[in-house]
């Protein structure tokens, strides 16, 4: 496995072999989630890259930038045995002085995580144009528990013909369903415990669907009602939308994209699951 720190180094090392490569762009904090994803790269590709790069511009002033959970020699040795490239850029090799660009995907990032996070795409979709152009994968991997930020990339690529499958991945899941996110370590043994009922509300909205119930509003009721009842959680928003557009649906039609945010404290979770006939 080569750790390559510059943009320089990484585009030889992509030069020196025309084999397949999958990318599995990261913020570093590796769990199972991400090892998941560098596995399906390795399934359909003859090269694996990897990038660790807790990307400023896609922070809020007042989010969780300098705090963010880093541990590079853990990530590391997680990545060794699947991996043969970790592309690890500081701040200044992507952003130097004077940088001025940005890629702004309109539409989908009204609604959901863009319109709680402003700038927050723009930032997603910037970094991830500068690594597809410096990494130039054939395929990049993604996961589905970032739905919308899957959406975001899938349009950017279609609208900028960037040539480079993009490769939706399921959610990975603790045994009692919260789904594996660096931020969960951020959660006391309290919140810890009250957090699978994120899941457990997904789960329901499916169950109520599957039964019949056609209501949006209705299954967003009993979601909230199931939440609530964990004192400790703090429901941003529940969304139920149409899974391309991401547009609000009052009456359930298929496939729709069950999503939200909930704080727990300081702590803001996110999860969805995608509703199918
Ligand atoms: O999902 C993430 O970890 C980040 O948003 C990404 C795609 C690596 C861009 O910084």
């Amino acid at each position: 496995m080569e750790v390559l720190k510059t943009i320089a180094e990484m585009r030889q090392a992509r030069k020196a072999s025309k084999k397949t490569m999958g990318f599995v762009p990261t913020m570093g904090y590796l769990h199972e989630g991400h090892i998941s994803l560098v596995r399906q790269a390795r399934e359909k590709n003859k090269l694996v890259a990897v990038s660790i790069f807790v990307n400023p511009t896609q922070f809020g002033p007042k989010e969780d930038f300098r705090t963010y959970p880093r541990d590079t020699k853990h990530d590391l040795s997680m990545l060794k045995p699947h991996t043969d490239f970790v592309f690890m850029p500081s701040d200044e090799e992507m952003y130097p002085e004077g940088y001025d660009s940005w890629v702004e995907v309109k539409g989908i990032t009204d609604m959901l995580e863009g319109s709680a996070r402003p700038g927050h795409f723009r930032g997603v979709s910037t970094v991830v144009l500068k690594l597809f152009n410096i990494v130039q994968p054939n395929r990049a991997y993604f996961g589905q528990k970032d739905a919308q930020q899957l959406a975001v990339i899938k349009k950017m690529v279609k609208d900028f013909d960037v040539n480079i499958d993009i490769v939706a991945c399921p959610t990975v899941r603790e045994s009692d369903g919260l789904a594996m996110s660096s931020r969960n370590t951020y959660l006391t043994p309290e919140q810890r415990r009250s957090a699978p009922v994120l899941y457990q509300s997904l789960q329901l909205a499916q169950e109520l669907a599957k039964q019949g119930e056609w209501d949006a509003l209705a299954i967003r009721k009993e979601m909230t009602k199931l939440i609530q009842k964990e004192s400790q959680a703090d429901i941003e928003y529940i969304s139920i939308a149409d899974n391309e557009t991401l547009k609000e649906i009052h009456r359930i039609k298929y496939p729709a994209l069950v999503s939200m945010a909930v704080r727990f404290g300081r702590t803001r979770l996110i999860d969805n699951l995608v509703l199918e006939e």
